[in-house]
């Protein structure tokens, strides 16, 4: 397995801690702008974790901006907390998009970064950034999020098939919250509680297997030896197991599933 998890836990240190490592020359940026978060993930020139931040976010629906000054506003601050403990400008960043969206959406991600002040080198699909720091050149990558699932399927490093499914963090949320009888806020809570696991997953794991149903239809006929987990959403002890089980094929899940993405936007600036 090449999963870069000792990086990872690496970063999610810094992200945890609001502090950053030693670095060498230039900083990359890599900026997530999702559903649920937006995540900022800076990297030096060697592709070292040296910094990170991330604020909930309202900004998009399912991969398309519909808060657009606010979205700016949102990176500019985080841009700022992050300059601040770094005593250095960030420039060059990367964006990312959704598998599968239009033209006209990837640009207005790019703009939204651009607006935020930085140079946006490249814009790279998430799955692709995703891979880079999974170290996978074959298999599928499954991007479960807040409001969407992104699965995609790479043959020799190259994305071979994409799609995004409007299944995300939000139905579990749901779920718990008509289980509970409970407001969504509440349920958000209650879903993150990892005291509570245990008496959590077996609410959700209907979710689960119905997410896992769905990617399972998008693999068929593809050759497809292994999936590996990332996005918020698959943070539950044993979401793998069950994707395991329901599709047939064996499922991995790197440590700090939520900020593998940022990571290879960060890797992928130019
Ligand atoms: N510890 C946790 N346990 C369960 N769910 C979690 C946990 N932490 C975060 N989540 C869920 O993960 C989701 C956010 O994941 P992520 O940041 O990958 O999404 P996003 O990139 O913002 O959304 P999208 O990819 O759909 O645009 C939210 O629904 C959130 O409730
Ligand atoms: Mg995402």
């Amino acid at each position: 397995m090449h999963i870069q998890n000792e990086c990872l836990a690496e970063f999610s240190k810094l992200v945890q801690t609001g502090t950053c490592g030693s670095r060498s020359g230039r900083l990359k940026t890599g900026v997530d702008l999702g559903t649920a978060n937006i995540v900022l993930a800076v990297v030096d020139e060697n592709n070292i974790p040296v910094t990170g931040i991330y604020a909930p976010s309202k900004v998009v629906k399912d991969g398309v901006v519909v808060d657009y000054f606010g979205a700016i506003k949102v990176i500019k601050q985080l841009k700022e907390i992050l300059e601040e403990r770094l005593g250095e400008r960030l420039l060059d960043g990367a964006v990312a998009i959704p598998p599968g969206i239009l033209e006209s959406t990837a640009r207005s991600i790019a703009n939204v970064a651009e607006g935020a002040g930085f140079e946006v080198t490249n814009v790279v699909d998430e799955p692709t950034a995703a891979a880079k720091v999974l170290g996978v050149m074959d298999g599928a990558v499954v991007d479960v999020g807040g409001g969407t699932t992104g699965i995609s399927i790479l043959r020799d490093g190259n994305v071979i098939f994409t799609a995004d499914e409007p299944t995300g963090g939000i139905h579990m949320t749901l779920t718990l919250a008509g289980y509970y009888g409970v407001t969504l806020e509440e349920a958000e809570t209650i879903k993150k509680d990892i005291s509570r696991e245990d008496e959590i997953f077996p609410v959700i794991k209907p979710v689960v297997q119905k997410m896992a149903s769905i990617v399972k239809r998008f693999l068929t006929g593809y050759d497809v030896e292994k999936i590996y987990v990332v996005g918020g959403s698959s943070c539950f002890c044993g979401f793998e197991d069950v994707f395991e089980k329901e599709i047939g094929i064996e499922t991995i899940k790197p440590n700090d599933a939520l900020l593998v993405t940022p990571l290879g936007i960060a890797w992928s600036v130019l």
